[in-house]
């Protein structure tokens, strides 16, 4: 899981506004290590709000390489069919419920982007992960937001590293999207431990990498 992140532990300026707001002031060198993080990597994850309010690319461009295969779990595949992930710069792969309509499903193919029905109701992450794995030979995946996303994804254990670029800024808020949302936990035992493995400098930004503990993981 790779975020960038305010000192007071935001995504993005208030809730609903676009992170790219605040990217605008990553150095440059972070922009740098982001896409080349994001070509070493099979697959690439957002959660579809991220998509309605970012409408991110999700693409390698400030270095030479690939871009991985573009996740987005969408239930009801309700983003926008002018989404730049439908574009035909990478592949991408929308992960939709059974209950998503099946006339949404179609106009999203017909743009050359492949649907997978994965889940009754919502989007069922492990065997989104197992149908990555199998059918799309997918040996490592990145996720790149948001909240809802990075905590159902910490809930189902499916992190192993958490990687954050740390923007000096404060910007408040007691509803601005953090790193991780969901439900709050209950009592100590269901806390996530990490261990830090790195830090350094992308230019001016500090970077962080964690491994990933969960309860009852030494
Ligand atoms: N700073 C950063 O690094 C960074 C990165 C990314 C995003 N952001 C910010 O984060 C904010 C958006 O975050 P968000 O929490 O609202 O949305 P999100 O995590 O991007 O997307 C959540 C949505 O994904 C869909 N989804 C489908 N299946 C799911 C499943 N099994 N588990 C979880 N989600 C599933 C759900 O929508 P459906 O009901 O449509 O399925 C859910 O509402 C934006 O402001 C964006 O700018 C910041």
């Amino acid at each position: 899981m790779m975020s960038e992140i305010t000192v007071d532990g935001k995504l993005t300026l208030k809730k609903g506004s676009s992170s790219k707001i605040l990217m605008k002031y990553m150095d440059h060198a972070t922009e740098i290590l982001l896409h080349e993080t994001r070509a070493r990597y099979d697959a690439i994850m957002v959660g579809s709000n991220t998509i309605r309010i970012d409408n991110s690319y999700l693409t390698v461009r400030y270095v030479e390489g690939k871009s991985p295969l573009r996740v987005i779990p969408c239930s009801r595949a309700d983003i926008s069919l002018d989404a730049n992930v439908l574009g035909t710069d990478a592949p991408t792969l929308i992960a939709v419920s059974e209950d998503a309509p099946e006339d949404r499903v179609r106009k999203i193919r017909e743009k050359g982007v492949n649907v997978a029905r994965v889940g009754k109701h919502q989007v069922d992450l492990p065997a989104l992960m197992r149908l990555l794995k199998k059918e799309y030979h997918i040996g490592s995946l990145m996720i790149e937001g948001g909240p809802t996303l990075n905590w159902h994804m910490l809930h189902h254990r499916l992190v192993d590293e958490i990687r954050l670029i740390h923007l000096p800024f404060i910007v408040g808020g007691s509803d601005t999207p953090s790193l991780v949302g969901g439900m709050h936990i209950e009592s100590e035992d269901e806390m996530i431990r990490l261990q830090l493995k790195k830090h350094y400098m992308a230019g001016t930004n500090l970077v962080t990498e964690y491994d990933v503990l969960y309860p009852g993981m030494q």
